[in-house]
C-alpha cells in the first residue's frame, strides 16, 4: 500500500478523533477517509493464491483452499529458469507464467470481456493519452499487428513510402506488396543512421499519404530517430505508422509528441507477457478516418475489430484466453515497475554486456551511440575454434538462449536484454561468453 502524506494525516486525524479507537486496522482508516472524498485506487487481484491468517476460521481457509491450490501448482513451481538472450519471446517471470493457469472461461463472457477491456486501456496508457488513443487487439503475433496496421490504414488513392533499414522495415514493404498497396521504398544503412536530409528530399515530393517505418530494428540493435522522422513526414501531411514491436515498453515514449498515428507491439516483448496478443495503438481520429478504406484482410482488419469491441466487449474472433490472463498480469507488473525504470534496467544489463564485448576485443556492428540498448549485434570472432553453435549450445548448459543474426554477408551474434533479466544474471552470462571466448584461444 502506497499513502501519501496527506492521506496518512487524514488517516491519524480519523485515530484520533475517536478516543474508543484502541487499535484500529489502518484498512479501516483507508476506507474512512476514502468515504471522506480521499481518492484510493485499488487493484483487485482475484487469482493469487494466498490468504492471511489473523484467527482460526481464516486457518481453516488457508488449510482447505488455498494450500490445496497451492500444491496443484506445484508442478508449474519446478520449471527451470531459462535466460533468454534472444530478442523475443522474451524472459517472463513466474508469476506471469502461473497467471496462464486459471479456469476455463468461455472468452464471450462480459467478465472476460472485461479483462480484455481493461488489457487494451492500460496498453494504451504505457504509450499514449487514452483520450486521444486506443488500443485494438487481435490473436496474432507481432507481424499479424504489423500487417493488421499496413492492410488497414492507406486508401486506395493513397501511397505509402516504407523506410527499409532492416529485417522488419522490409517485411513492412512485403505486407504493403501482398496487399497490392501504392507504395514505394526508402533503403538506408542497416547499421548507420537514416539520412534525414534526404529522406526530407523523398517526403517533400508530396507524392505520399502515408509513411510506414520501424522504432526500433531489432534486426541489428540500430535505434532510428522516430520522432524526428514522424514529426518531418507529419510537416508533409502525412499519416505515420510505426511498427514499435521490440521498442514498446522498453523505452519511455509519448505517442503524441513522436507524431505516431499507428503503432504495433505485441504481448510477448518489452512488456514481459506470454506471445499471442498482437496490437495497435491507434489515434482515434486517424482510426475514425479509416472507416470507408475497402477491407484488404477479413481477420486483421483495425476499423471492424475496433467497433466491434466497442459494441460488444468481445474480439470479432476466439482470442487467446490463457495469454491475455498472462497479459493482465505482465501489465501489473510493467506498472509496478514503471517502463522508466525497466529501460533502465535493461540499460544497466547492456551496459555489462558491452563492457565484456570490449574487454574481448569484440567488435560491435552498430556504434554505440546509435544503439537501442535492447539488443546487441556482435560480429563473430575471426577464429578457427568458433562457431555460432559451439557459442550457442555452450551458452545454453548454463540456462542462457543466444540468437544468430545474419546480415548480408556479415555474420553477428546478437544479444537481447528485454524480458524479466536481471543485472547479475547479464553478469553471469558476460563471465561464461568470456570462458567460452578464452576456450576457443581468443
Ligand atoms: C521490430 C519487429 N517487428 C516485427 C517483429 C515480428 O514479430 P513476431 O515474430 O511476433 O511476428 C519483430 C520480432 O522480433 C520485431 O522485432
Amino acid at each position: 500500500t502506497r499513502i501519501s502524506k496527506s492521506c496518512l494525516d487524514k488517516m491519524m486525524a480519523y485515530y484520533k478523533s475517536d478516543k474508543s479507537l484502541i487499535k484500529l486496522d489502518y484498512e479501516s482508516a483507508l476506507k474512512q477517509v476514502s468515504i471522506s472524498g480521499e481518492p484510493v485506487f485499488v487493484h483487485k487481484v482475484e487469482y493469487y493464491a494466498w490468504t492471511e491468517i489473523d484467527d482460526e476460521s481464516m486457518l481453516d481457509r488457508a488449510l482447505n483452499q488455498i494450500y490445496p491450490r497451492i500444491k496443484e501448482n506445484e508442478e508449474l513451481q519446478n520449471i527451470r529458469r531459462e535466460v533468454l538472450l534472444n530478442p523475443g519471446p522474451a524472459t517472463t517471470t513466474d508469476s506471469v507464467k502461473y497467471a496462464q493457469v486459471q479456469s476455463d472461461i468461455c472468452p464471450r463472457e462480459l467478465e472476460f470481456g472485461g479483462l480484455m477491456e481493461w488489457c487494451a486501456e492500460k496498453l494504451t496508457s504505457f504509450a499514449a493519452g487514452t483520450d486521444e488513443y486506443t488500443t485494438v487487439m487481435f490473436g496474432c503475433s507481432g507481424t499479424g499487428a504489423d500487417e493488421a496496421m499496413v492492410c488497414s490504414v492507406v486508401p486506395e488513392d493513397g501511397r505509402l513510402l516504407v523506410i527499409d533499414n532492416g529485417s522488419y522495415g522490409n517485411r513492412l514493404a512485403k505486407i504493403a506488396k501482398v496487399h497490392k498497396l501504392n507504395f514505394d521504398v526508402f533503403e538506408s544503412s542497416t547499421y548507420e543512421p537514416i539520412d534525414l536530409k534526404a529522406l526530407e528530399k523523398v517526403l517533400s515530393s508530396k507524392k505520399y499519404t502515408h509513411l510506414a517505418a520501424v522504432y526500433h530494428e531489432t534486426t541489428t540493435g540500430l535505434l532510428n530517430p522516430i520522432g524526428e522522422i514522424c514529426t518531418m513526414a507529419h510537416s508533409f501531411g502525412m499519416t505515420t505508422i510505426v511498427d514499435a514491436v521490440s521498442a514498446y515498453c522498453g523505452i519511455p515514449m509519448d505517442l503524441k509528441t513522436l507524431g505516431i498515428d499507428f503503432m504495433a507491439s505485441t504481448s510477448n516483448k518489452n512488456i514481459q507477457g506470454m506471445a499471442g496478443v498482437g496490437f495497435v495503438i491507434c489515434n482515434k481520429k486517424a482510426l475514425e478516418a479509416t472507416k470507408d478504406i475497402p477491407i484488404r484482410n477479413y481477420y486483421l482488419n483495425l476499423w471492424d475489430q475496433y467497433q466491434y469491441f466497442q459494441k460488444t466487449k468481445q474480439t470479432r474472433f476466439t482470442p487467446p484466453v490463457q495469454t491475455f490472463y498472462a497479459l493482465r498480469q505482465a501489465i501489473i507488473e510493467t506498472e509496478v515497475e514503471t517502463v522508466e525504470k525497466r529501460a533502465e534496467r535493461y540499460t544497466a544489463c547492456w551496459n555489462i554486456l558491452v563492457d565484456t564485448v570490449k574487454k574481448l576485443g569484440l567488435k560491435m556492428l552498430v556504434k554505440e551511440e546509435n544503439q537501442s540498448h535492447l539488443i546487441t549485434a556482435i560480429l563473430e570472432p575471426d577464429v578457427p575454434g568458433y562457431s555460432f553453435e559451439g557459442l550457442h549450445d555452450f551458452a545454453k548448459e548454463y540456462a542462457f538462449t543466444i540468437y544468430p543474426g545474419k546480415l548480408g554477408n556479415i555474420n553477428t551474434f546478437r544479444i537481447a536484454n528485454i524480458g524479466d533479466i536481471q543485472p547479475e544474471e547479464m553478469q553471469r552470462f558476460c563471465g561464461k561468453l568470456t570462458e567460452y571466448m578464452k576456450s576457443i584461444g581468443l
